[in-house]
């Protein structure tokens, strides 16, 4: 019996490898309150058997975050998924649609997508487990499937699980022949089919990935879907999001600047500094914060070239945003 409340899923920035670790997502909490956010994937059996601490542990401030879990044993899943409710997760995802060939020899990730009754059984087994929501995050197919066939059948075996929320990244996957980075790109968006599915089965929250770019196309999007999920964009340009409270939640107040985004973020990253995290861990996030500003590839330099360097430390940072000029009447155009 589910007791925790749903996160707002009306936006959420996508779950990324190498790219959503705790301290990008504590940063992009600094530009938006109330955007979703989700972690890098991670797998059943390294929560289970590898440091739980160092996969898992995230900042209160992060709230709402989700885990995105890989994995297709759903004895595995669930204890993953009951540890990760544990650690203070708003949301359990599981991942049906990433291509990576290490992630198909372990025989999850969108592969899965050709196996819709093991991700109905993976998902029964843990919302039965857990309190907070399981989620799925899949393809509309892959390989020769025919979409219009792949994707109503697994929402359906989804939703006899018991899944209310289905996250659609709006493109086929091909397992053979193109890289992960071509996935994303290669084959063609297809926005309606996830449109059709919001109205075949409209109790089920659907939400759609995949090539959003703006805040205005997110609106688009939201005319006919529950919920947005952005990825590349939201990591590049994070500035992105200095929009989304207002325009998308309803808040009255102004975000912060970006230079308040960079004070925001210093004590964070003092405090990890002591703990021995290095510089370049964290400013490898920021680095398109400026992105469009006078001085923003000084800014990118001075970081790339110092960051790395052994005790690099805040002073780098503060050298580098002094190169950036900021528009005294920010409009958060980003979009
Ligand atoms: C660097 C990188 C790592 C990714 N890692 C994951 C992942 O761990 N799990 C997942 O479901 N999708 C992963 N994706 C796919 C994104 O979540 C998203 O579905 C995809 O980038 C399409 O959205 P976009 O066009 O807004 O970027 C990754 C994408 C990128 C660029």
């Amino acid at each position: 019996m589910k007791t925790k409340p749903e996160p707002n899923r009306r936006f959420s920035v996508a779950p990324m490898m190498e790219w959503t670790d705790r301290h990008d997502r504590f940063f992009l909490r600094l530009i938006s309150t109330h955007a979703l956010l989700y972690t890098e994937m991670v797998t059943a059996p390294a929560i289970i058997h590898g440091k739980r601490d160092y996969l898992l542990g995230f900042d209160e401030a992060e709230h709402p975050v989700a885990v995105q879990l890989g994995g297709s044993d759903p004895r595995e899943l669930t204890e993953a998924a009951r540890i990760a409710e544990g650690y203070g997760y708003d949301e359990i995802n599981l991942n049906v649609g990433c291509p990576s060939d290490r992630v198909q020899s372990g025989r999850f990730g969108a592969c899965l997508m050709k196996e819709p009754d093991l991700v109905a059984d993976c998902v029964a087994a843990m919302a039965t487990e857990v309190a907070v929501p399981v989620t799925v995050k899949c393809r509309i197919g892959v390989d020769d499937q025919d979409p219009r066939e792949a994707l109503p059948t697994l929402i359906e075996k989804l939703r006899d699980a018991g899944c209310r929320t289905i996250i659609v990244h709006a493109r086929k996957a091909w397992l053979e022949g193109l890289s992960p980075k071509e996935n994303r790109t290669v084959p063609p968006l297809d926005y309606d089919l996830v449109y059709e599915m919001k109205r075949t089965y409209p109790d089920l929250e659907i939400c759609i990935n995949g090539g959003i770019a703006t805040l205005d196309e997110t609106k688009t999007h939201l005319k006919h879907v529950d919920g947005v999920m952005m990825g590349r964009m939201a990591y590049e340009r994070p500035y992105v999001l200095a929009d989304v409270d207002q325009r998308l939640f309803g808040v009255t107040t102004p975000s912060r600047t970006r230079h308040e985004v960079i004070e925001a973020f210093m004590p964070y990253m003092a405090r990890r500094l002591e703990e021995g995290v290095t510089l370049h861990a964290m400013t490898r996030h920021i680095l398109g914060l400026f992105q469009g500003l006078p001085g923003a590839r000084a800014w990118r330099r001075h970081i790339s070239e110092n960051a790395y360097k052994k005790g690099a430390g805040l002073d780098i940072v503060t050298e580098a945003v002094n190169k950036v000029r900021e528009p005294d009447l920010e409009t958060h155009s980003a979009d």
